[in-house]
């Protein structure tokens, strides 16, 4: 089955969701003007898609450095801080230049953003919409810096799991502001991690333009701003060191082969802690859930960040049960208003037109399982209303 949630790139070149235009079966407007549509013969063949592939099974990934030779980034700004973000355009661009499709599960999405900017957002059991960065994981980016400090004190060495993190603005924050936390970024998608997810992971920490000697370009454009990593710039001096301009004068471009790509990739990641501080997991909720408690690990997440995934309610029960794996138990008998205590955050729209899914349907879910207290902590007021809502246990 599949939903468009249309990302229209916005004036500014943001690909944040925004509005909809209805193709499919069911249409989620993201600003709820959307209405429920029949299927057509378009997304019939997302339909029989999706009915052919099991759920995706878990995988553990390890941070890699994409095989590209430069990625484009947006600023996005948010209280005065400033993230980066790949843009959905370069992600394009990369597919377009892979040629090779092996029929996967996975080459379906590389191949609906290849083929077709306004494909399907998401496709049920196959793509669940993490290539682009959705409204609400903004406003848990703003909460997360209003709360900075009682966050900042609860995880002090502590765990984060972000579940269903897609672009994962959340963990980047979490992983620039709060340097001696642990943050487990989880997606439905192996692609979506490899393509957006572990790019920008990169280009807040050891890709960061900041940190560039040269070699990047920055442009301003309006009051956004964009910039070009140069990798393979960063690979040669990564290969070469303080030699760097000269073996670039040498050769007319710093073309570099793959084994000099491959090594300078891994001296690059060698030279931060990076990867001893995040983790990548793909698959569907069930089978995560399934994997952590086979790997030992309930209980191990001081704080869950979830922005956008409660849209669905044939998805509740996986979700609310991995969240019964993963939470960590309080140490103290303060209960629920301890601001220390572990809890999950999860930033929704507060209605999702044309989909099951909604605040409303979601806290009566977690009241009728009756593991966790539900508050709603903040609102966004206005027509479409959002609303982040704070899981403790009961
Ligand atoms: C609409 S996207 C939101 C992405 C991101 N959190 C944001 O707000 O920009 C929904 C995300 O939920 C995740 N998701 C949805 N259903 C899932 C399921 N059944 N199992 C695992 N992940 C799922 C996908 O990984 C996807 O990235």
């Amino acid at each position: 089955m599949s939903f468009r949630f249309n990302f229209g790139v916005s004036e500014d070149g943001e690909d944040v969701a925004c509005s909809t235009t209805p193709t499919g079966i069911s249409t989620l407007d993201c600003n709820g003007s959307g209405t429920a549509m029949c299927m057509n013969e378009e997304n019939a063949s997302d339909a029989s898609i999706a009915s052919a592939v099991a759920a995706a099974p878990f995988e553990s990934i390890s941070l890699t450095i994409p095989k590209v030779s430069s990625i484009v980034v947006d600023a996005i700004f948010y209280k005065g801080q400033r993230l980066w973000k790949r843009q959905i355009d370069d992600v394009q661009f990369q597919l377009a230049q892979q040629d090779s499709m092996d029929g996967s599960e996975d080459s379906l999405v590389k191949r609906a953003m290849a083929e077709d900017r306004n494909a399907s957002d998401v496709i049920k059991g196959v793509y669940e919409g993490g290539l682009k960065t959705w409204e609400c994981s903004i406003d848990l980016l703003s909460f997360l810096v209003d709360h900075q400090v009682e966050l900042g004190a609860a995880l002090h060495g502590g765990r984060v799991l972000e579940i269903g993190c897609g672009t994962g603005l959340p963990s980047l924050h979490v992983l620039k502001s709060m340097p001696d936390t642990y943050v487990c970024m989880q997606d439905y998608n192996k692609d979506v991690l490899e393509l957006v997810t572990m790019p920008n992971v990169l280009a807040n920490t050891i890709l960061c333009p900041s940190t560039a000697g040269n070699g990047d370009t920055l442009h301003a454009d309006s009051d956004t701003e964009a910039c070009e990593i140069d990798i393979d710039f960063r690979r040669t001096q990564a290969l070469f060191g303080a030699d760097t301009d000269d073996v670039i004068g040498k050769r007319d471009v710093p073309e570099l082969t793959v084994d000099e790509a491959n090594e300078a990739d891994a001296r690059m990641l060698q030279s931060s802690d990076i990867r001893d501080c995040c983790e990548f997991v793909a698959g569907d909720w069930a089978n995560i859930e399934h994997e952590l408690r086979r790997q030992g690990r309930e209980n191990s997440f001081d704080l869950v960040l979830t922005s956008e995934t409660i849209y669905d309610t044939d998805s509740y029960k996986s979700l609310h049960d991995l969240l019964v794996c993963v939470l960590a138990k309080p140490k103290t008998e303060a209960g629920s208003q301890d601001q220390k205590a572990p809890a999950a955050l999860i930033a929704a729209k507060s209605i999702y037109f044309g989909l099951t899914g909604s605040v409303l349907i979601f806290k009566q879910y977690v009241n009728a399982r009756g593991v966790f207290n539900v508050d709603s902590v903040w609102q966004s007021g206005g027509s479409m209303p959002r609303e982040i809502l704070r899981l403790t246990w009961k």
